[in-house]
């Protein structure tokens, strides 16, 4: 299939980004436009603005084929297919802020021009219903501009993961559209041919994993697609709680999780995938999407027990860290505790609902003194929070020098391959709580540390 004429996208956030910058490399011409004139600059530039692997790279591949504005209503004028990519962040009630897409919505009509035909496709993470308010905020605009424009609908939800985000786009599993509208779906499956078909080149860096099938374009409606997305990231967050559930048990009854998860995960029925014990999940998606999904079931008077529970057991996790730390040393108060990795996860800076700043803070409460350490977002984490009083350390050697415990929050491939034997030896106590299970766990205990991992 031809390149479409132009792809707007509506966001320069990190979902708005990544997508911009695969379906340029594509072929299709992109226009990005963010209202954040400093962030705007900062592409032009060719400043990637997000940590993301490969993306660096990327963005400056396809600068010929890419326009940075924050001039919306231009933007949109000449796009055959515009992409809604902003943020719908938590309220304090848990629910998704949808008003950055109804604005969207808003200048997108007071853009689009008599005769232009074009796809809104809705790619942010929204609540059931607002692919109808999009279109109904478009035709009010549209109506009272006396402007005649086809515009057609769909929801496109994406599940890319954090540091993985160009591989996912690119090596998908599926492709979901949420539309009734046949000319939608033609653009959007236009727009996506060399993914479904995987007639691209793979960039330098992205190789194209093996054995992968070709991804489903799987079409539906529209409430349906925005629940799929929903759907699918509290499953995947139940999934981990549930792990990390049976994972007490193991501690109880002196079972292995890692164990008992391969083993489960080799019915596939159940999947090897996120079945990793841990200290929770964390991270700008589950817990946000967790809590908007529950937010939709009480708009329409129904309990999701399961989802909830989910989270329960997931605060749980985390306060069974500090258990389990406090049990070691006895006394938390006074005591030198350093934690390894402030990210929610390796390969990313983003520091959201971070179980290792959660527990940071949990730690500094009871009276201990913190080192934290974390190899990209240190002075990001440092940024966020300036009145935490602990220390920042720039080295593991540092962070370990004379502690009295060492927690592993995020298992950084950095991490993985020091010289755990010494390092421990430089600790005060030889207390490691390795909150990720990545750590050489036989050879630390043989060496007399008093190593703990979750559910073995
Ligand atoms: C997730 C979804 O995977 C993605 O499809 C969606 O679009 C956005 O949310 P992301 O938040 O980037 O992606 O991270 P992910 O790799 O899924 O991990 C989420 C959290 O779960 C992390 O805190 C991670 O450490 C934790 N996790 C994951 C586990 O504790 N155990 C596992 O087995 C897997």
């Amino acid at each position: 299939a031809a390149p479409l004429a132009q792809v707007t996208i509506i966001g320069s956030g990190y979902v708005g980004l990544n997508t911009g910058a695969v379906l340029a490399y594509l072929g299709h011409p992109v226009v990005m436009v963010d209202r954040d004139e400093q962030r705007v600059r900062d592409l032009q530039a060719g400043q990637p603005v997000i940590f993301e692997v490969g993306l660096p790279d990327l963005l400056s591949q396809t600068r010929a084929q890419t326009t940075f504005t924050t001039d919306l209503r231009a933007g949109v004028r000449d796009a055959q297919v515009i992409v809604i990519a902003v943020g719908t962040p938590p309220t304090a009630s848990g629910d998704a802020d949808t008003r950055a897409v109804e604005q969207a919505a808003q200048e997108i009509a007071e853009g689009l021009q008599d005769g232009q035909r074009c796809v809104v496709v809705v790619k942010s993470t929204v609540p059931i219903g607002t692919n109808r308010r999009v279109k109904s905020v478009i035709d009010r605009v549209l109506h009272a501009r006396g402007v005649q424009a086809q515009v057609h609908y769909a929801s496109n939800p994406e599940f890319l993961r954090e540091g993985m985000a160009l591989h996912d786009t690119l090596y998908p599993d599926r492709v979901v559209v949420g539309s009734d509208d046949p000319e939608a779906l033609r653009a959007l499956q236009q727009l996506y041919t060399p993914i479904l078909e995987q007639t691209f080149t793979p960039p330098p860096g992205l190789p194209r994993p093996d054995h992968k099938p070709l991804p489903t374009l799987m079409s539906t409606d529209a409430t349906s697609a925005e629940l799929v997305k929903y759907a699918s990231n509290a499953f995947l967050a139940v999934k981990i709680s549930f792990i990390n559930e049976v994972a007490g048990l193991c501690e109880k009854v002196g079972a292995d999780v890692s164990e008992v998860a391969r083993g489960m995960g080799m019915d596939i029925r159940i999947g090897a995938g996120f079945l990793q014990a841990g200290v929770g999940w964390g991270g700008s998606c589950f817990p946000k999407d967790v809590l908007a999904l529950q937010a939709v079931a009480a708009e329409y008077g129904y309990t999701l027990p399961i989802v909830q529970a989910a989270g329960e057991v997931n605060r749980r996790q985390r306060a069974h860290m500090l258990e389990r730390l406090q049990d070691a040393l006895k006394v938390l108060r006074g005591r030198q505790v350093a934690v390894l990795g402030l990210t929610f996860k390796p390969g990313t800076s983003d520091l959201r609902e971070s179980p290792g700043l959660d527990l940071i803070q949990q730690l500094l409460r009871r009276g201990a003194h913190v080192r934290a350490h974390d190899p990209v977002a240190l002075s990001g984490a440092q940024a966020l929070y300036p009145d935490l009083d602990l220390d920042w350390t720039p080295s593991v050697e540092a962070a370990l020098s004379g502690a009295d415990a060492v927690l592993l929050a995020t298992a950084w491939p950095e991490y993985l391959h020091l010289d755990w034997l010494d390092l421990t030896r430089r600790m005060r106590t030889r207390v490691v709580l390795d909150g990720r299970n990545a750590l050489p766990a036989e050879l630390l205990r043989q060496d007399g540390v008093a190593y703990m991992g979750v559910g073995r």
